[in-house]
């Protein structure tokens, strides 16, 4: 059993990243998200708050998942909540170029490691980014997310 920490936006969380959290609980146990709230550079479709509650509702009745925000450096919110690991999920080798980046970065600061988890490849393609995109335009993105989120953005653009 370990403790794994998953940073990341989150804005809107998605079935790619259901994936991952579930692989990550199979794999350590216990495993925290953490939202990031950058208070200087208020952005995003969703505020933090927004998405740590659309987060919990999507992974709701998983044990051993909590979410949470976290400001500042992800390797601090890691150590505060006692992770083992920061977890990150792959998608494509772009994904891997940048993670593997800061990866090192992480483990240079505070020594932690980070474990890559691939996704599974038919969720290879969901992007919140594009979610964000098709769903402000009136597109179809419940296949992509969980229902919480699906009805969040449908109510965002109604
Ligand atoms: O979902 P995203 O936007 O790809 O997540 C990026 C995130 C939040 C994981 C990354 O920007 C991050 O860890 N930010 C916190 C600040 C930090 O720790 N910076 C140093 C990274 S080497």
């Amino acid at each position: 059993m370990a403790t794994v920490f998953i940073p990341g936006s989150f804005d809107p969380l998605h079935l790619g990243h259901i994936d991952v959290v579930d692989q990550a609980r199979e794999l350590f146990g216990e495993v925290v998200v953490g939202v990031l709230h950058n208070p200087e550079k208020p952005s995003g479709m969703f505020s933090p708050t927004e998405r740590v509650e659309l987060a919990g509702a999507s992974l709701d009745g998983r044990a051993g998942v909590s979410v949470r925000d976290f400001t500042g450096l992800a390797v601090q919110a890691a150590a505060d909540v006692g992770a083992d690991f920061i977890v990150k999920g792959l998608r494509s080798a772009a994904d891997y170029d940048v993670e593997q980046q800061m990866a090192h970065n992480n483990r240079a600061v505070t020594g932690i490691r980070t474990v890559f988890v691939p996704c599974r490849p038919e969720y290879a393609f969901i992007s919140s980014r594009y979610i964000r995109e098709i769903a402000s335009h009136g597109g179809v993105i419940g296949h992509l997310v969980a229902a919480p989120v699906a009805a969040a953005l449908a109510a965002r653009f109604a």
